[in-house]
């Protein structure tokens, strides 16, 4: 059965991993993308956004969202995701421009126009687009089908400070107002994202699959080795969301009560113990994620698909 779905993202490498599986899967329709700042800023992560759009061939509409935190100052780091936020894998330029109906709106209209959970938010970046949505439109928001979106550490290290993991520590407000609006929410943490990487012979299955995304994986998971000791990639994140949404039987999810640091020091963003019931999913059998991923990127991407532009 295919599930309509809007991707929030900050591409970001591991970002347009997930996108073009997404797109590549026949039980995904990605009716829109909204981006947002985050691994870098909000003109390229939306630029980078319609260029993997471009990629696929998919006329899918592109709303740009905030370009900075509810209340902190942003703040990117070219280290990972490079300059041009994609590690400098080549793309095609932009074919479509971004909608002119920002992030936040568009989430609205495209959830209170369709039944009733019938549409999944897959969030690969700071929740700053989804907050804004959630305060605006509480009672919309309420159908939202799913929302599986990847961040927080629970009983792993963070990657931007001793417990933070950065999605959440970009926006800590954002997650929180998140976390508190009841909505069906999956956290995908690095608990489970970093036992998701790929080696030289995963990249080597991707080259032989042929496919122009599978291609394009494969250099975006080589620029992605950067920093790590050679061996492995770095974890693949984001790709677990949608992967998630797919099939959640990969993934053993529990359920916790977390609220979020909103303090200044090193620890902002950090979850704890709290009030706000949630699924966090802290287990996956990586090797089944990874052959899901490798089989729908070597599948051909569906014909382009033009939805009306807002
Ligand atoms: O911590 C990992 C997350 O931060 C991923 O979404 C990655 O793209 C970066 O945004
Ligand atoms: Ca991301």
């Amino acid at each position: 059965m295919t599930r309509r779905v809007i991707i929030d993202t900050d591409p970001g490498i591991d970002d347009a991993i997930a996108i073009l599986f997404a797109l590549a899967h026949p039980e995904l329709d990605v009716a829109a993308v909204t981006t947002v700042a985050g691994n870098i800023g909000i003109e390229t992560t939306t630029r980078n956004a319609l260029r993997i759009l471009a990629l696929a061939g998919q006329g899918i509409p592109v709303h740009p969202g905030a370009g900075r935190p509810l209340k902190r100052g942003s703040r990117t780091d070219t280290r990972i995701h490079g300059v041009d936020g994609l590690g400098g894998v080549a793309f095609p330029e932009p074919e479509e421009p971004a909608s002119s109906e920002p992030a936040h709106m568009a989430l609205r209209r495209l959830i209170a126009d369709a039944p009733a959970g019938t549409i999944d938010i897959l969030a690969l970046a700071p929740l700053t687009n989804i907050a804004r949505f959630v305060e605006e439109a509480p009672d919309v928001a309420r159908r939202i089908g799913r929302l599986i979106a990847m961040g927080g550490a629970v009983r792993e290290p963070g990657n931007v400070g001793p417990r933070s993991e950065f999605n959440i520590a970009h926006d800590p407000e954002a997650a929180e107002i998140v976390f508190s609006a009841g909505l069906p929410l999956t956290l995908v943490p690095l608990d489970v994202t970093r036992r998701v990487r790929a080696d030289a012979v995963y990249l080597a299955r991707l080259a032989a699959l042929g496919t122009k995304q599978a291609l394009v994986c494969r250099d975006l998971i080589a620029a992605y080795f950067t920093g790590t000791s050679g061996g492995e990639s770095r974890p693949l994140h984001d790709p677990c969301v949608p992967l998630l949404a797919l099939r959640p039987d990969l993934f053993a999810t529990h359920s916790m009560r977390l609220s979020v640091n909103l303090g200044e020091d090193e620890l902002a963003g950090a979850l704890e113990p709290g009030e706000h019931a949630l699924a966090v999913a802290m287990g996956t059998d990586a090797p089944a994620v990874l052959d899901l991923l490798a089989e729908t990127l070597g599948q051909a991407l569906s014909s382009p698909r033009t939805t009306s532009h807002q």
